[in-house]
């Protein structure tokens, strides 16, 4: 039989997370500190190769799907030409990435050149001001010409995720949803998880899918349950009663999906992680650099995915974060 990465209560990974860089050209307050940030120096990010070689030794224990996220992945140079190996990987089918969409209107062709043909592209607003205090940078014109750039290029796929926060993005909800049907685009609303570097989450502060969903549905009607054919895919999809555009909820905190999990992931630095919120990781690189058989990373992935807990238990009293915050981690 075919060699699987399964756990202990039966998830088959078969999706790979891979974080490029842990550096970015802004700021949200959910992910990254605003100030001393600590950037892992040049050589202690995988290089290319290694990132290549651990994902061909991943993909003879069967994972078939591979999202390139950061940090901010289109800051890493020449990030095209990693696309471009990872496509040609034998086993893997899909390759996506997840970018804030600041640099896409300059590379959104190259990366399609290369083989991309999905892209998630986070937009939480359209307002520069709400903008400004989620990123603490200016530029939200660049993300709107980066979403053009990808929509006429032809990407085949093209969601927007936004961040629900209490408080704060109630008002953003119906502009997102006109300008993502008006582009017929998907539409992702995510709850705000306790992954922000400041470590300020509170659970009052997530503003769940349940009531975004609402928001919605005030103005624009019952929604309609899409057919989830990949259980494991954590969104729950919705149309509009006139067939136009997609909403989909991804609520890690109200309704925790861990139980259909099939995810792992590699830092930037090379640490291979079974969970968003694991307190322990899996150190790839020192192996990768130190020369040994694929057969010895092969057992580290298995190791790491063996001791995954069964769910992340945000929702429990003796919940721990990690210590990293998003940035660090990949998103
Ligand atoms: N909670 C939920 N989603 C987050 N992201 C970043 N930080 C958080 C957080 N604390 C999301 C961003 C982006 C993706 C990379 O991860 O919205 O879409
Ligand atoms: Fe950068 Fe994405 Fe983190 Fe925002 S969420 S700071 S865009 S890596």
């Amino acid at each position: 039989m075919a060699k699987q990465i399964v756990d202990a209560f039966g998830r088959v990974h078969t999706n790979l997370r891979v974080s490029v860089t842990d550096r970015c050209n802004i700021h949200c307050f959910y992910c990254m500190p605003n100030e001393h940030i600590q950037f892992l120096p040049h050589a202690e990010i995988m290089t290319f190769e290694e990132i290549q070689r651990f994902v061909a030794v991943a993909s003879r224990l069967g994972v078939n799907k591979i999202r390139i996220t950061g940090g901010e992945p289109l800051v890493r140079s020449q990030v095209e030409r990693l696309v471009e190996q990872l496509v040609a990987t034998p086993g893997i089918d899909d390759v996506a990435l997840t970018t804030n969409g600041m640099l896409l209107a300059n590379k959104a062709e190259n990366l399609f050149r290369a083989g991309l043909h999905r892209l998630n592209i986070s937009l939480d607003t359209l307002d520069e001001t709400v903008f400004e205090r989620i990123s603490r940078r200016q530029g939200l014109q660049k993300v709107l010409d980066g979403i053009e750039a990808a929509i006429d290029v032809g990407f085949e796929q093209i969601r927007l995720n936004a961040i629900s926060i209490k408080g704060l993005t109630e008002n953003e909800i119906l502009p997102l949803v006109g300008f993502a049907r008006d582009r017929n685009l998907e539409l992702r609303f995510i709850e705000f998880m306790p992954l922000d570097a400041d470590q300020k989450w509170d659970i009052d502060q997530v503003l769940t899918g349940a009531r975004v969903r609402d928001i919605i549905e005030d103005e624009y009607g019952k929604l309609q349950p899409v057919h989830r054919s990949n259980p494991s895919q954590p969104a729950v999809d919705f149309g509009f009663a006139d067939g136009r555009g997609r909403i989909g909820f991804i609520n890690p905190v109200s309704q925790p999906f861990c139980h259909d999990c099939n995810r792992l992931r590699i830092t930037a630095e090379g640490k291979i992680r079974n969970c968003l919120f694991s307190i322990r990781e899996w150190d790839a690189r020192s192996l990768l650099r130190s020369g040994v058989s694929d057969q010895q990373i092969e057992q580290l992935i298995l190791d790491c995915v063996a001791s995954k807990k069964a769910a992340h238990g945000i929702d429990s009293s003796e919940f721990l974060r990690p210590e990293k915050a998003m940035y660090q981690i990949g998103g």
